[in-house]
């Protein structure tokens, strides 16, 4: 019950959040800055015949690029201005079907083995039970078939990851908790896949920019501007931040990795 709750209340974090920044969200292109459009595609290789499901696919970055190659792509998300923005710009880029879905990632609503594909980039860190949507992820796809997945990764020293989780929800209370890279291996592992293939790297960010995304209210942004800066000397976040002039700069690291249901 506790976790029903603790469930429906991020939730509720997410689709307010990302009701309110839909557009910003778009308009700054952050997964394709993260390269996790061409790098994911690059991995899964995806052909005429596969059946593709983008789980949290908000505006639809990564299906717009699916969509053409495919069979059937479709995307699932708990924010209606999300799929609103991804109907717009995921259509016109292929002419094939495209379902998009209000739904959760906890319970997505298809049959086992529906396709041969599933995917989701940079949603893993606002799910309140990552393991529980790797799960549904792995049900959904076909024997053989394959779950990729994208997001920020945090150090692997617990501390310092805590750390980063804390300055991260103080910028976006709907962020619940950036994994290791490890940690993201685990849960593909922990939901019986098979992982062959991945891909890593870091991106400049600067505070700024970071926190319009998210619409942080400028006291707050005062607060994450000291909390970051105070974490060095000694990188105690792994975010590496610098001050130049009015500007923070810091490093975010991403993981794509791809896994196999045997
Ligand atoms: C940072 S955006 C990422 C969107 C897209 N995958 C991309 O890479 O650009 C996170 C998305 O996850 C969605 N989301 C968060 N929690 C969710 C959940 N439990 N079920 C479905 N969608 C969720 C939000 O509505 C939002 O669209």
């Amino acid at each position: 019950v506790r976790e029903d709750a603790e469930r429906r209340d991020v939730q509720r974090r997410s689709r307010e959040r990302f009701g309110l920044t839909a557009e910003r969200y778009a308009a700054s292109g952050m997964t394709a800055r993260f390269g996790q459009v061409t790098s994911l595609l690059a991995l899964l290789a995806p052909s005429a015949g596969d059946a593709v499901l983008d789980v949290a696919c908000g505006p639809g970055s990564l299906l717009a690029a699916l969509a053409p190659r495919v069979r059937l792509a479709a995307g699932v998300d708990l924010t209606p201005e999300m799929l609103r923005l991804a109907r717009a710009q995921a259509l016109p880029a292929g002419s094939r079907p495209l379902r998009l879905v209000r739904g959760e990632a906890e319970a997505l609503p298809f049959r086992d083995g529906a396709f041969s594909i599933v995917t989701t980039t940079s949603a893993i860190h606002h799910y309140a039970n990552p393991g529980a949507v790797v799960a549904e992820m792995a049900r959904v796809c076909r024997r053989g078939g394959r779950v990729g997945i994208a997001d920020l990764v945090g150090p692997a020293d617990e501390e310092k990851r805590a750390l980063q989780n804390e300055i991260e929800r103080l910028r976006d209370p709907s962020h619940v908790e950036v994994l290791s890279e490890a940690g993201l291996e685990a849960l593909l592992s922990q939901a019986g896949l098979e992982i062959e293939g991945r891909a890593a790297g870091a991106l400049s960010r600067e505070l700024g920019e970071w926190c319009a995304i998210a619409r942080t209210p400028p006291e707050v942004v005062r607060r994450v501007r000291a909390m970051l800066l105070a974490t060095q000397p000694g990188d105690r976040a792994g975010l590496a931040p610098e001050a130049a002039g009015e500007e923070v700069r810091f490093r975010h690291q991403w993981v794509n990795l791809v896994a196999r249901k045997p």
